[in-house]
């Protein structure tokens, strides 16, 4: 990897102000700045969400500056997520992102959220024995917004094989979860109570749909349909079987993501197997990757928790390699909400 090349990443596409430094591959800091404000309201306000990264935007920037122990001047380029995410939120890291950019007289970089979740598997920590994936491999990204598996060819070209047509599996985790009670984001709860319960005692439905893409609607209709009915005869059903119901819950959307990554690792012959985004930290999802690597020969590659999430580390990342490619951006340069928005042609795009 080229040397001296310091990137600072920006990243606030949801509810995570986040700001990282990276030279030359190695993250130098990664600040991560959460959102209590939405904790009460059961799911990300969008309205909120921006004035947040707002307030924050500079105090993270700052820290990650300093954590790093360099000045301003030494940066090379910046990078920012350009989306997908929510609007209001983008707009305040685009606009820091191009103001400071413009100010310090260096290079921007765009960077897809996405994109960058599978390229969080390349950052280094400095470590001796650090493990990186082989070209090509299969990734499981799976957030609270997407559920996705991505064929990765190379670090700028990579190809969306299977994603969700309805709900992402952490929104699935965190529906259900609101459903019994749980506070928002509901997926971490899930995942402690299910460590007591049993994954078989109750049978909820797996969806039948074609390729690689995931449904996980029809989950959520015969999680809350099971409930109606159970709470008909039972109305403390839900206080004396929530550890039941977190575990089959769990049991059945990794059951779900796994199949369909079986699947694709079986046609297209790939065995490097990589897991991304908020939703990888849960831990039988973790489980599951180490018995599929027994059982199958995977190669598999779970990055550390802070990479995981939302952070900036990975945009700083994936900036670091479109530096590298030259791959630039002008101040005309609008964030986008969705997907099917974006048109870069080196992003994670979608199959035709
Ligand atoms: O990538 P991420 O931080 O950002 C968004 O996409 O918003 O993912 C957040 C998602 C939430 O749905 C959360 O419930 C889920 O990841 N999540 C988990 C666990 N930790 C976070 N889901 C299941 N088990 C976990 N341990």
């Amino acid at each position: 990897m080229q040397k001296d090349i310091t990137i600072l990443g920006i990243e606030s596409s949801c509810d995570d102000t986040s700001a990282a430094v990276i030279r030359h591959g190695v993250v130098l800091s990664n600040i991560i700045a959460g959102q209590k404000v939405h904790e009460k309201y059961g799911g990300v306000v969008p309205e909120l969400a921006s004035r947040a990264h707002q307030q924050n935007i500079i105090p993270v920037v700052h820290q990650a500056l300093k954590e790093a122990g360099i000045d301003k001047k030494e940066l090379t380029a910046i990078a920012f997520t350009r989306g997908p995410g929510l609007l209001g939120s983008l707009l305040v890291g685009t606009s820091f992102a191009k103001g400071f950019a413009q100010a310090l007289k260096i290079p921007l970089v765009e960077v897809n959220h996405l994109q960058a979740h599978v390229l969080a598997h390349f950052i280094s920590q400095g470590k001796e024995d650090e493990k990186f994936p082989k070209f090509p491999f299969l990734c499981l990204l799976v957030s609270g917004g997407n559920s996705q598996i991505v064929l990765v060819r190379d670090y700028l070209d990579m190809e969306i094989i299977g994603q969700t047509i309805d709900d992402a599996a952490g929104e699935a985790f965190d529906k259900c979860a609101k459903i019994i009670g749980l506070p928002y984001p509901g997926g971490p709860h899930v995942d402690r109570l299910a460590k007591e319960g049993n994954t078989h005692a109750f049978k909820l439905s797996k969806p039948n749909i074609e390729g690689y893409n995931y449904s996980f609607s029809g989950l959520k209709t015969s999680f809350l349909y099971l409930l109606r009915d159970k709470i008909k005869e039972n109305p403390n059903f839900v206080e004396e079987n929530l550890n039941d119901l977190c575990a089959s819950l769990q049991f059945t959307v990794i059951e779900i993501l796994m199949d369909k990554l079986r699947k694709a690792a079986e046609e297209t012959g790939i065995k490097q197997v990589a897991v991304a985004g908020g939703v990888s930290a849960n831990s039988a999802l973790r489980q599951a990757f180490y018995e599929h690597a027994e059982k199958f020969g995977w190669e598999v590659y779970i990055p550390p928790f802070s990479f995981t999430t939302d952070n900036a580390a990975m945009i700083a990342m994936t900036g670091y390699f479109k530096y590298l490619n030259r791959e630039f951006c002008g101040l005309d340069m609008t964030p986008f909400a969705r997907v099917g928005n974006s048109n870069f042609k080196n992003e994670a795009r979608q199959k035709a």
